[in-house]
């Protein structure tokens, strides 16, 4: 069987290590594309030489030139600037939607049927952008947002209850943003409801700390943004559509009337295989929670309408 090709665009520190990580998985040769001359190249050797000790096969190649990335089974798209402390995720609007631009034109040149995973903040955004800008059916277009901020969840909680990682699941949804929807009622520990084991107060500063986990790391690190949950959690999203695992993963997938959201991309439960986003899964909401949906799905709608995309 002939191997997968994944190419990851951006070499900086959300690509590189989502190379890392699909070359430890070996879920294919992985070419790595940034626009600066010797990094992708530099990274990439550093990768290989990394593989006798990791025992992986994968191939890792380093380029500057779409040519290099022709016929890739899937693109994750990490280019672009990142945060630093006191920006928003909206922050980097104008910047990094002309890099995707650039971008998903040179990648659907060379690659005309491969699947799109979005990293680039502001992510639904951009999911859009790169909808717009790559002509692909939708289904081949997911960004990462609730699989990141999910294990966010499901870390905090396991770091609360001191229980392994493993056994915590929990499900984040709507925009990739401040306004995301952390669902304490559908977070359980090995199938038991969160609020059976964790007093309320305390599932209310975890739900508050993941909306912004990605802010406090930012605001820790102080030159750029969190890479390796993102990393592990987009090439989590790779392996499930080049496995074809039908995993149910909550990200950015567009939506044509679920939830009430028609032609635009927001964080919701999909099915992720083989084709892409599969099918949206329409979990039942309560008041507050749909009333918090809403709220992340304006709030992603005004920057989309702002920005007059393929208007
Ligand atoms: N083509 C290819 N690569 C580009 C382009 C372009 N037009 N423009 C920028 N890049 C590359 C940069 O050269 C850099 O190597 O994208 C890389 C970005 O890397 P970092 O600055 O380390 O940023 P990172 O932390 O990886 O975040 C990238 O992911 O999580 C999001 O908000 C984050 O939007 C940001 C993105």
């Amino acid at each position: 069987m002939a191997r997968k090709k994944i190419t990851v665009v951006g070499a900086g520190h959300v690509g590189a290590h989502t190379a890392l990580w699909l070359a430890t998985k070996e879920l294919g040769d992985v070419v790595l594309l940034d626009i600066i001359e010797g990094v992708p190249q530099g990274k990439s050797l550093d990768l290989m030489e990394a593989a006798p000790i990791e025992k992986f096969d994968s191939y890792v190649r380093g380029t500057n030139d779409y040519a290099d990335t022709a016929n890739s089974d899937v693109v994750i798209i990490t280019a672009g600037i990142p945060r630093k402390p006191g920006m928003s995720r909206s922050d980097l609007i104008n910047t990094n939607v002309g890099i995707l631009k650039t971008v998903v034109e040179g990648i659907v040149k060379y690659s005309p049927n491969a699947y799109l995973l979005i990293v680039t903040n502001p992510l639904d955004v951009m999911v859009y952008a790169a909808w717009k800008y790559s002509g692909l059916p939708s289904h081949k277009i997911m960004g990462l947002s609730g699989a990141l901020d999910g294990s966010r969840m499901r870390s905090f909680i396991a770091m609360e209850l001191g229980v392994s990682m493993s056994d915590v699941h929990a499900m984040v949804i709507g925009g990739h943003a401040d306004e995301m929807v952390p669902l304490k009622r559908y977070a359980t520990v090995s199938g038991i409801p969160i609020s059976q084991l964790i007093p309320d107060d305390r599932i209310n500063s975890i739900m508050e700390r993941t909306k912004k986990a990605g802010g406090e790391i930012v605001a820790l690190l102080k030159t750029g943004s969190a890479y390796c949950a993102p990393s592990a959690a987009v090439a989590e999203m790779a392996e499930a559509i080049l496995k074809d695992k039908k995993r149910v993963m909550p990200c950015a997938a567009f939506c044509s009337g679920q939830y009430g959201v028609k032609d635009m991309f927001i964080g919701v439960p999909v099915v992720v295989g083989a084709n892409g986003a599969e099918k949206i899964l329409e979990i039942e909401l309560d008041n507050d929670e749909r009333a918090a949906f809403n709220n992340s799905v304006n709030a992603v709608k005004s920057l989309i309408d702002e920005l007059k995309i393929g208007q």
